[in-house]
């Protein structure tokens, strides 16, 4: 009887929040799915984009943006986990992808496969063929990310281009400059924000979450579910419809972003919440959420691991480890102090692994976590010009 009073008072708590959402109209456009995309939110701020599609070289067709502009060598912007382009460019004039057009580069923004600029294939359907959500980061950095470099390159007539990552987006280039060493001389330098790889040093509720992840993996499994929080996953609709609106920062900001990310109430405002929900997240694979996780546990960089299936895939019971003394690549890294995803000390573990770190950096912004590095409100005053400095520096 009890619990059906709480329920009932849960119930009515949420309907309340959620009958004040609906005046709303980021959330209504949102629950429409009328959100602005990419080209759209630059459209807004003045920059035209182009739009394109790469097809990799195992048929999926990938997202990429364009902002032209006179600067040689491009740069080329990735985002992170089950994220897409437009973390780029939420934040509008004063977010990554304009500041870097304003300041004249030729601006390229990628899509990695799954999230919702990349859910498409050649002959696969992602929502049908479940080999379409056979992939994790490695197929991002084995795949994705010398489709995008190489279009990048064929279009611009450069031979090498700079980038910028983001969390997974720069994990995706150790595998690339592991596993096709080729490429390392293709990217000029890598501009490493919030840098994952090594996860040994998780904190608080980042390291429950993977260490809950073979209980998810099981009931996903059961559910037939590949796809990860992709948008139209039921997860990801009912995160949307409660937490995209204003009232719910309190419980989804607290509750959920900042016990993860790290806390930083001042860079990530009510008023600009309901926009980030409306474009994160948006999709990756159960597997690829797994792979993470088994890196997380296993405390090394590892290949993903299949288990009985090693032998069959890898001629070893083990999976074998990246090896980072491969990527050659000029690395540039940038850590947070609060950041509860890529500690300091395993973003310190990578410089001791990599072999050519340029900067190591510690942005000196006192609660500088895992997600102001796109997200932060005031990124463009405390962070941006020290990326457009390195970007300089190692032209
Ligand atoms: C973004 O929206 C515009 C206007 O509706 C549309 O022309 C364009 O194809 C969209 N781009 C993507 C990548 O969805
Ligand atoms: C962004 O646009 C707003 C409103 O037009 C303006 O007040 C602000 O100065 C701009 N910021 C930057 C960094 O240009
Ligand atoms: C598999 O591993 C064994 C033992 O390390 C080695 O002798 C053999 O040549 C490997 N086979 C292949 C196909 O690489």
């Amino acid at each position: 009887m009890t619990y059906e009073i709480v329920f009932l008072i849960l119930l009515s708590m949420i309907s309340d929040i959620l009958s004040q959402c609906s005046n709303n109209d980021v959330y209504r456009n949102m629950l429409e799915k009328k959100t602005l995309n990419f080209t759209q939110i630059a459209g807004r701020v003045g920059y035209a984009v182009e739009e394109y599609d790469v097809i990799t070289q195992d048929s999926y067709i990938l997202k990429l943006f364009h902002i032209p502009g006179d600067k040689t060598k491009p740069v080329l912007l990735m985002h992170g986990i089950i994220d897409c382009a437009d973390t780029f460019i939420v934040r509008g004039n004063t977010s990554l992808a304009v500041t870097l057009a304003r300041a004249g580069y030729d601006v390229w923004i990628g899509n990695t496969r799954g999230n919702r600029y990349a859910r498409r294939h050649v002959y696969l359907n992602p929502d049908e063929d479940v080999e379409f959500w056979d992939f994790s980061f490695h197929e991002h950095g084995f795949y994705d990310l010398p489709a995008i470099i190489d279009f990048v390159l064929d279009r611009t007539g450069e031979k090498r281009l700079s980038a910028i990552g983001h969390s997974q987006g720069n994990t995706i280039f150790l595998v690339l400059g592991a596993t096709r060493p080729e490429y390392n001389e293709k990217v000029n330098l890598l501009i490493a924000l919030s840098p994952m790889c090594f996860l040994n040093n998780l904190q608080n509720v980042a390291s429950l979450m993977v260490h809950s992840m073979p209980v998810l993996e099981q009931i996903y499994t059961i559910a037939g579910q590949e796809e990860f929080l992709g948008d139209d996953t039921i997860v990801s609709r009912m995160f949307r419809a409660f937490c995209g609106c204003k009232r719910s920062y309190g419980v989804c900001a607290y509750g959920i972003f900042f016990p993860i990310a790290g806390s930083d109430p001042d860079e990530m405002e009510s008023d600009f919440f309901p926009t980030i929900v409306a474009h994160y997240p948006t999709g990756t694979s159960k597997k690829n959420a797994v792979h993470i996780s088994q890196i997380g546990m296993k405390k090394k960089f590892l290949s993903y691991d299949y288990e009985f299936r090693n032998v069959d895939v890898y001629n070893s019971s083990t999976p074998p480890e990246y090896d980072l003394s491969k990527v050659t690549m000029k690395v540039a890294l940038f850590a947070g102090k609060n950041d509860q995803i890529s500690t300091i000390r395993d973003v310190k573990l990578l410089r001791s692994r990599l072999p050519n770190v340029v900067e190591f950096k510690i942005v000196d912004h006192k609660r500088f976590n895992h997600i102001d590095a796109v997200w932060g409100r005031n990124v463009h005053k405390y962070l941006f010009p020290d990326i457009l400095e390195v970007l300089e520096t190692y032209r």
